[in-house]
């Protein structure tokens, strides 16, 4: 019942985002000067959302009739490239440019719709943050390999965490500077994270940028002492991830 509740919740989250760019893309659509191919983009994107909604509760559905969920070996690049479109349909998503470096191929054992979800989290909140930039608002992502640990970095131009919630970051119901914010998107992802073999931690963040990596395992048949202890590969630092990220430019 506790797995239930916590999938239920993710979904409940997600959801509200979703309707968040419905609704945009439905007041768009009252328009008068928009023209027909505008229009038809306007609706795809609408039947897209409502069609990975029914998704996300067919899956809520699945599990809770005791089928369980199961890992699929795939390219994670992908869920990267949805999870970037899915933030583009999204208004905060709209005003900010976001740049995808050099993504890695590789493949690892994943449940790609909460993935792309917990990359989805992320970006959001990086586009967020990066509409406050005094400069041109600015979001890059990177996916890494090292070894049998997979990284996805995401870089943001915007102001920095608030000092009220840099502690408490990952706990759930902590949020600052949003009007609906609900203070879930960081605790989901890390949980998604988690059940990937890896985390979401914060690198670096500071008045200009702030960067959050999500890192995840190939394989989930390690054995569990080795993922839990990092002994499956090495980290990268932020500097790694700084001149990454420079080099993707
Ligand atoms: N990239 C970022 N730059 C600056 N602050 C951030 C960034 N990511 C997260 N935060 C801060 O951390 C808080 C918690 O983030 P989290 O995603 O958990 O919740 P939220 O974005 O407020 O609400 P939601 O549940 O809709 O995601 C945010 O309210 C924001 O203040
Ligand atoms: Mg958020």
């Amino acid at each position: 019942m506790s797995a239930i509740g916590r999938m239920a919740c993710s979904i409940s989250h997600d959801m509200r985002h979703s309707l968040t760019a419905i609704y945009a893309n439905a007041e768009f659509l009252e328009r008068h000067d928009i023209c027909a191919s505008l229009r038809a983009d306007l609706l795809l994107e609408i039947q897209q959302a409502v069609l990975a909604m029914t998704e996300r509760i067919d899956s809520l559905l699945k599990f809770g009739s005791g089928r369980k969920s199961s890992l699929v070996h795939a390219r994670v690049s992908l869920v990267v490239e949805k999870a970037v479109a899915a933030v583009k349909f999204h208004p905060d998503g709209q005003k900010v440019s976001i740049t995808v470096g050099k993504l890695s191929p590789a493949e690892a054992d994943i449940d790609a719709r909460n993935l792309e979800s917990a990359i989805y989290n992320l970006l959001l909140n990086a586009c967020q943050a990066a509409a406050r930039s005094t400069q041109v608002p600015e979001v890059k992502v990177h996916l890494t390999e090292v070894d049998e640990r997979i990284y996805v970095t995401i870089l943001d131009n915007g102001p920095g965490i608030p000092a009220s919630v840099r502690r408490t970051l990952f706990d759930p119901f902590v949020t600052a500077g949003k009007p609906n914010g609900t203070g879930l998107g960081l605790t989901l992802a890390r949980q998604i994270a988690e059940e990937h073999g890896g985390s979401v931690s914060l690198e670096e963040s500071n008045r200009e940028r702030t960067i959050f990596t999500l890192s995840l395992t190939k394989s989930r048949s390690l054995p569990l002492e080795d993922l839990k202890s990092g002994r499956a590969a090495s980290k990268p630092t932020a500097m790694d991830l700084r001149t990454a990220l420079k080099e993707s430019n």
